[in-house]
């Protein structure tokens, strides 16, 4: 006990008197800018050192936060949590759900946003419906209908080079929205047509919230004394989509079924939710795991090889058609460990704690910043090397055909192979920590699309790959927090055809 340290004494950013620490935020100076918390993020790692901690105190409406890199103690502060986990405060969407629009939410605030027993209720309520593993199988045809559309916009809007247009990104965000409004709602929303207005409103809708969030919750909260032109787009994002889920609830997917047992209001406001968190978040991951593959080809012609031999041919994709794609599900973790969509989690103790060596008091909200853990050496051997091999089991690996490899028996072939063994053979001797790489969170508040979303992925990225050779000719992309960790370059892929068929 003698050498637990004072919570006093934890490093991090001096806050200044009145200003605290919210000034670096509204000054904006690197690394202290809401697109740049990547940066900031290892800038702290480097304050607190391997097994430290870092904190920033003095936050305007936050408590403060202190930052653990240290696997082990995230799973501690995990462990300890109890029934009712404390996310980050979002206070824009506590300010929302619970004073600008109490009318409508009243007693059933929906889940993101919420602490305590309201929570609770609220995601006891809807849990089963989502989190059961025959929900996200009971998805897998319309989320292949919206991939196999998906396909279909590609071969629109690719160019006389086979590239993709700049704006590629938006395309993997319509695809998103899509794949939630058919699973959830049960609707087409149409985003992947030409000329739906409704779809345009709703990208446009969803790019105004994504962009004005990491403002109102980082920089000083100016839209609590007026409303700030990112306030008004927030309010008015959050609006349309409100009415959108109103107006397009059908009797399908998986919403109807919430609304059965609690109600059109529950389903209405889960369907709200869903739409909030589960759109940038998997446009994201698709677009991290199309470039990692894009730029390695080694493993590219691995999962093609994986897709050649199990995909079926004239009849839509199963279930236990995915259960067979070993590889590429290591190809989406090892993408979510290299660039995550959300770059930590976090949890507001309810409880005194000792955290790396200090001691925290209840109520301070503790980071586990997991991009950084799961870039770490000491975790991920050659954490930069994208080799999605770590994540199989030796058997597995085995089972995996390697023919592809040798294809071209050229030198370079043999040497990306040679490497890629040597790293998941260190690996393999370290072991994976269980919270050195945790994209979707962990315990009872963790990620309730995570099924849904690795679905969405698996469908699009399998028949994506499987049909085209996909390259990049560009420099190392730049990513920003905007809040979900996204390129900043346009995502001009090239996409040669290898096969016709969807
Ligand atoms: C690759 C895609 C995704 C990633 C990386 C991701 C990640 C996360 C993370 C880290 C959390 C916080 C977990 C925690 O506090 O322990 C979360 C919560 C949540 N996610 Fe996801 N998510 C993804 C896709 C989705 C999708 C597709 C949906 C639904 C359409 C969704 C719905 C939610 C909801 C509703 C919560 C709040 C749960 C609660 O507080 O009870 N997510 N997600």
């Amino acid at each position: 006990m003698s050498a637990v340290r004072r919570f006093a004494t934890i490093p991090g950013p001096r806050p200044l008197p009145l200003l605290g620490n919210s000034w670096r935020f509204a000054i904006g100076k690197k690394p202290w800018q809401t697109r740049s918390l990547d940066i900031t993020l290892w800038n702290l790692r480097a304050l607190a050192g391997a097994d430290g901690a870092a904190k920033v105190a003095k936050l305007f409406g936050h408590p403060d936060l202190v930052f653990s890199f240290c696997a082990e103690e995230t799973a501690k502060v995990y462990r300890r949590e109890d029934s009712m986990p404390y996310r980050a405060v979002a206070p824009c969407l506590k300010h929302y759900k619970q004073e600008l629009r109490k009318d409508f939410f009243g007693n059933e605030p929906g889940l993101i946003g919420v602490h305590g027993m309201p929570w609770s209720k609220f995601r006891s309520k809807v849990s089963k419906a989502l989190v059961a593993p025959e929900a996200a199988k009971a998805a897998i045809p319309s989320l292949d209908e919206v991939a196999i559309d998906f396909i279909d916009r590609i071969e629109k809007i690719i160019d006389y080079n086979r590239e993709m247009p700049k704006d590629f990104l938006t395309e993997l965000y319509k695809w998103a929205l899509e794949s939630v409004g058919a699973w959830a709602m049960g609707t087409r929303l149409g985003c992947l047509s030409e000329k739906d207005d409704e779809a345009k409103e709703i990208i446009k809708n969803i790019h105004g919230f994504f962009h004005s969030v990491p403002e109102l919750e980082l920089s000083a909260p100016l839209w609590r004394l007026y409303s700030t032109p990112a306030y008004k787009t927030y309010v008015d994002a959050l609006d349309s989509f409100t009415k959108l889920c109103l107006k397009r609830l059908t009797d399908k997917g998986v919403c109807a079924k919430i609304a059965k047992i609690s109600g059109e209001k529950v389903a209405t406001i889960l369907a709200l939710d869903l739409l909030l968190v589960g759109v940038d978040t998997t446009a994201a991951a698709a677009a991290s795991s199309m470039y990692l593959l894009a730029k390695n080809s080694r493993a590219q012609r691995k999962l093609q090889d994986e897709l050649d031999k199990n995909l079926p041919v004239g009849r839509p994709l199963t279930s236990k058609d995915l259960e067979q794609l070993t590889y590429l599900r290591a190809c989406i973790k090892e993408a979510l460990r290299i660039k995550p969509v959300i770059l930590g989690n976090g949890r507001c103790i309810q409880s005194d704690a000792i955290i790396s060596g200090y001691e925290v008091p209840k109520g301070s909200h503790i980071v586990f910043p997991h991009y950084i853990m799961s870039n770490e050496e000491r975790y991920f051997p050659n954490p930069h090397d994208y080799v999605p091999e770590r994540w199989l089991r030796e058997k597995d690996n085995r089972n995996v055909d390697m023919s592809s490899e040798f294809r071209t028996n050229d030198m370079q072939s043999i040497c990306e192979h040679a490497k890629a063994v040597l790293i998941s053979e260190k690996q393999r001797e370290i072991g994976i920590h269980p919270f050195a790489s945790l994209p979707f969170g962990f315990g009872r508040r963790m990620c309730i699309g995570k099924r849904f979303a690795e679905a969405e992925l698996q469908l699009l990225l399998a028949k994506v790959f499987h049909r085209y050779d996909v390259s990049w000719r560009y420099g190392e992309l730049t990513y920003s927090v905007t809040p979900t960790y996204v390129p900043n370059e346009p995502l001009q892929f090239t996409m040669k055809m290898r096969r016709k068929n969807k």
